[in-house]
């Protein structure tokens, strides 16, 4: 009774599954994990070291020299992406990135590389982690799921705040697109597409709160807790 357990949070683009993920990783005392910054990361490595997709998929240890992990900065109370050794926190954020990812998190070689670490940073429970394929492939048998959705728009102008905040130039029409973009080649890809577990939870928040959300998930996870 009580004891860990995984909590997978997928869904669409831009719908602040970080920001609740990271919430209920802090009520818990949990590790936060942020797949989609480690295709984020692939990507950057990919485009400064000029390797392209089909070179990836021939030699696909060519990845092996991809070295991902998280820091969390007590001051900031934030998680920063390093990709070996350098913080890329900021730079994997930027419209470029956020362009070539959704190609590069297509390749099966790819996914297969970063499922297995992620594989292994759950395998002692007491991890949220978030993406598209967490409650479906990373953590099948995770004991809760919950998928996040919420009008594109919405999405677009919270995006479009956010990067405003950290000084990253953004443009609102470019940024819907790109999530509308993201949501149809995220859905259709043939490797791993973002579909609902049958047993996910769904959280539309479109017309909720950060914090209306996080109360919602962490009423559900201590349920699961109390019950595991
Ligand atoms: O969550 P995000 O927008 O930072 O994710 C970036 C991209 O990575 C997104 O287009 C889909 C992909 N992704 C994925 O395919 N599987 C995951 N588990 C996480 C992200």
């Amino acid at each position: 009774m009580g004891g860990k357990i995984n909590i997978a949070i997928d869904g669409h683009s831009s719908c602040g599954k970080g920001t609740l993920a990271k919430n209920l990783a802090k009520s818990l005392h949990y590790l936060f994990i942020d797949s989609g910054a480690m295709y984020r990361a692939v990507t950057l490595y990919l485009i400064r070291n000029q390797i392209n997709l089909d070179e990836v998929k021939q030699n696909p240890n060519l990845l092996d020299d991809i070295h991902i992990s998280f820091q969390f900065d007590e001051d900031e109370g934030f998680y920063f992406t390093m990709l070996n050794g350098e913080n890329v926190e900021t730079l994997i954020r930027g419209m470029e990135i956020s362009k070539r990812v959704s190609e590069v998190s297509a390749v099966k070689e790819i996914r297969e590389f970063l499922v297995r670490q992620q594989q292994k940073m759950g395998k002692d429970k007491g991890v949220v982690m978030d993406g598209r394929d967490i409650g479906t492939v990373v953590f099948p048998d995770a004991e809760l799921k919950i998928f996040m959705t919420a009008d594109a728009r919405v999405r677009a102008q919270r995006r479009y705040l956010e990067l405003q905040e950290k000084g990253i130039p953004a443009d609102f029409e470019d940024i819907l697109k790109n999530i509308q973009d993201r949501d149809l080649l995220d859905s259709t890809r043939e490797n791993s597409p973002l579909i609902q577990a049958p047993d996910a939870i769904v959280l539309n928040n479109t017309d909720m709160t950060r914090d209306e959300q996080a109360r919602i998930a962490l009423t559900w996870a201590k349920g699961v807790i109390l019950s595991a």
